[in-house]
């Protein structure tokens, strides 16, 4: 399968289409941005690690009942999937408290919730992703109520099967976004990618992050912590 006309450039991936017109090409760049895209930089060997622990990680989720739209890896920074289009929502499950978590409500990084707490965003650049709820998103037309009951229960599932994965490799998975797509039939998949731009990551031991944290905090170490995640990755399966 190759590439054909670039449909879509986005911050931090390219899409192709294909000879089939129902499956796409997605490239991983190294291009890093924070703060709607206000910050912004370069991690070196992102595309790479982000492409590759995105694929290990959704096939581990489509093995246990997930569906997704990975189709196969082409090569160390692209990725056949299924064309979908994409729900404008932005799915976070927090597991403990980080981030703008932390900053709207006052709550001091690292404090364990009792359940995950999931959290709609619309995906919207112009509007900065603003915060909303099922009502808001079935007024906006963005889902239907069976849409986000689907997305709700997946988005757990994937949660419970993430945070084991993450364990095995010692790390925490404090918090994650995902997004979803539905299929020509309707059907709903997980879409986009999970990687460390993604996903909150932290040492069990340390609580040292290991994830964009570093970039959008000049924390340093940035491409340390990606090739880090991604060992522990693969030498846990
Ligand atoms: P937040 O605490 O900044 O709202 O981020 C919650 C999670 O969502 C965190 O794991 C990082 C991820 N995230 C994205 O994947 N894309 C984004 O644009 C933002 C703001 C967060």
């Amino acid at each position: 399968m190759e590439k054909q006309t670039l449909l879509y450039e986005g911050k931090a991936k390219k899409v192709y289409t294909t000879q089939d017109p129902e499956l796409l090409i997605v490239s991983y760049k190294d291009d890093a941005t924070a703060f709607n895209g206000l910050k912004k930089g370069t991690i070196q060997g992102k595309g790479v690690i982000n492409n590759q622990m995105s694929n290990l990680l959704m096939a581990r989720l489509e093995r246990q009942g997930v569906p997704t739209h990975l189709v196969r890896e082409l090569s160390p920074r692209d990725t056949l999937v299924r064309r979908v289009s994409i729900v404008p929502l932005e799915v976070i499950v927090r597991n403990l408290a980080a981030g703008s978590f932390s900053k709207r409500y006052g709550v001091e990084e690292g404090t364990a919730f009792e359940v995950p707490a999931l959290e709609l965003s619309y995906k919207n650049d112009e509007l900065g992703d603003p915060l909303l709820n099922d009502d808001h998103a079935v007024a906006l037309k963005l889902a239907t109520r069976e849409e986000l009951a689907a997305i709700r229960t997946y988005t757990l599932q994937i949660d419970r099967m993430l945070q084991k994965i993450w364990a095995s490799c010692g790390v925490i998975l404090v918090d994650f976004k995902v997004e979803f797509g539905r299929l020509p039939d309707g059907t709903i998949v997980l879409a986009d990618e999970i990687s460390p731009d993604t996903c909150r990551l932290w040492d069990a031991q340390t609580r040292e992050k290991l994830d964009k944290d570093r970039f959008r905090r000049d924390m340093g170490g940035v491409e340390e912590a990606y090739c880090q995640v991604m060992e522990r990755l693969r030498n846990s399966l």
